[in-house]
């Protein structure tokens, strides 16, 4: 009997025989890794038909280790395995392949993982010489595992703790290489970079534990860094997300971060939360400077994914999934997965902060009672007023992370609707597709991969976005399992298919 695992399931046959091994709850159950990859055509539609104004491709990262784990295991540590769901014609394709990381590399050569992940510990001397700038501080396995952005015709893979930006082939998830932007990152990129759907610009960050802590890009439609700058913090941060508007970008400092001292003196990263010190939104103009970001203080507390942010004259209005205290749910019987297991136990809700760039006023103002988090707008939307957005119900009485609904907002009204998951089924993010017909702001798809715990069978699930407690309008069969994972995104056919475009 596992000590971690609270899932009562068996685990499914296609797994690697290591994770037999392995107690802990993210190697079991609906997070079993799978040990193959898939391209299949012309897929099974069970249920509903296939809308024909559903064009282009659901695509989610997440972690899928190849090999058993140096050290304790966490979740953000599993190889990057993107599954991509291609909707075209009323029909459906599927690939599944995993992110060829410099990593996974080294590991399918030496036949064993050499890096630990976030858990640590780590090879000090592998850090001694990143006090200066550098492209990639490599104590840490970078596993390519959480988001996939679209940018100049390529998918860009990147990592929660800023890693490489790994470019994959839009329509065969091969992974074309490393991704410095004609050499002008000199630092890990976030994970969760915004491309402007104006511009075709991509703004995004990189941060470390290690100097220098911040360093602000906008990589240009054709894939150069037109802008790079440093931006000075109090000292190491763990930011995670960002949002845009056409002017300006919105930078994070929480009070949540990695102990330096402790880092240097064990090889260990801890996260601490300092109570004492307020979460910290710094405006930066597009193309500002370190001396051009406009600080405003909140409330102290975390925010990993924010839902979009836009500019009303002076003031600018920011949407995210706050949390009080990331710490709260500690246990600290869980033993040495204690730490992962409380920051992926999620307790927060849905917030609203105000700046007004010309005063210096501020506001901040909970919109919601529902524990939600994974959220996302109309992707076409980025940096602009929206109107709803498509959320996780978050359980609070599960070990682990998992999704119990989906939630649609309105963020106008201040209402909210929910269709509950059934019982065994665990999904995935769920992006807005929007309809090829266009129409309103919810006219189209919101879209899911689900498994389920008893069979394994998985997924895809396409909801009428304006009827979402409806459930699912169509669902079709996946002819392989999906682990649960991280973030998803919905690609138009316009960018996967630009000749067809042309054509057409
Ligand atoms: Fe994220």
């Amino acid at each position: 009997m596992r000590k971690y695992t609270d899932i009562t399931t068996q685990d499914p046959p296609d797994r690697p025989t290591w994770v037999d091994r392995i107690d802990n709850p993210y190697l079991h159950g609906p997070y079993t890794p799978v040990v193959s990859e898939i391209t299949a055509v012309d897929l099974e539609v069970s249920e509903g038909e296939i809308p024909a104004d559903l064009y282009g491709a659901y695509m989610r990262n997440g972690p899928n280790p190849v090999f058993k784990p140096r050290g304790d295991y966490h979740w953000f540590d599993g190889d990057g395995m993107v599954h991509g769901v291609y909707f075209r014609d009323g029909r459906a394709s599927y690939i599944r392949k995993w992110v060829q990381t410099r990593a996974l590399h080294d590991e399918i050569e030496r036949g064993k993982v050499e890096l630990s992940g976030i858990m640590g510990p780590y090879d000090l001397s592998r850090v001694a010489g990143h006090e200066i700038e550098s492209m990639n501080p490599d104590y840490c396995k970078d596993t390519s595992n959480t988001t996939l952005n679209f940018h100049n015709g390529r998918i860009l893979s990147a990592w929660y703790n800023a890693g490489r930006v790994y470019a994959l082939d839009p329509l065969t998830l091969e992974t074309e290489g490393e991704q410095d932007f004609a050499g002008g990152l000199d630092t890990p990129m976030n994970a969760h970079g915004k491309t402007d759907p104006r511009t075709g610009e991509f703004i995004n960050y990189g941060y470390a534990d290690f100097q220098p802590w911040l360093t602000y890009y906008v990589i240009s439609a054709d894939g150069k860094v037109r802008h790079r700058a440093r931006i000075d913090l109090p000292g190491p941060r763990l930011p995670h997300d960002t949002t845009i508007t056409p002017n300006y970008t919105i930078l994070h400092d929480f009070p949540l971060f990695h102990d330096l001292d402790v880092l240097k003196r064990t090889g260990h990263r801890v996260v601490q939360f300092k109570r004492d010190l307020p979460t910290r939104f710094g405006v930066i103009p597009r193309y500002g400077t370190q001396e051009q970001v406009r600080w405003f203080e909140f409330e102290p507390g975390y925010v990993l994914h924010m839902v979009n942010a836009w500019e009303d004259g002076d003031w600018i209005t920011m949407d995210g999934c706050f949390q009080p205290d990331p710490t709260i749910r500690r246990n600290p019987q869980e033993g040495p997965l204690a730490s992962m297991l409380a920051y992926l136990r999620f307790k927060g809700h849905l917030r609203r902060w105000r700046m007004n760039l010309k005063t210096g006023e501020k506001s901040e103002q909970q919109l919601s009672d529902l524990n939600t988090e994974f959220c996302l707008p109309d992707a076409e939307k980025y940096g602009v007023h929206t109107r709803y957005s498509y959320h996780q119900l978050i359980p609070t009485d599960l070990q682990t992370l998992a999704f119990e609904g989906l939630v649609k907002y309105d963020h106008d009204q201040g209402t909210s609707e929910t269709y509950n998951y059934p019982a065994g089924w665990f999904p995935s993010e769920a992006p807005f597709a929007p309809s090829t017909r266009g129409g309103d702001e919810d006219s189209g798809y919101a879209i899911t991969l689900a498994t389920n715990i008893h069979d394994y069978r998985s997924e895809a699930w396409i909801f009428d976005a304006k009827r979402i407690m409806a459930g699912p309008l169509a669902r079709v069969r996946l002819p392989g399992r999906v682990a649960a994972g991280f973030h998803a995104s919905w690609f138009p056919g316009e960018q996967l298919w630009p000749q067809a475009r042309a054509v057409g």
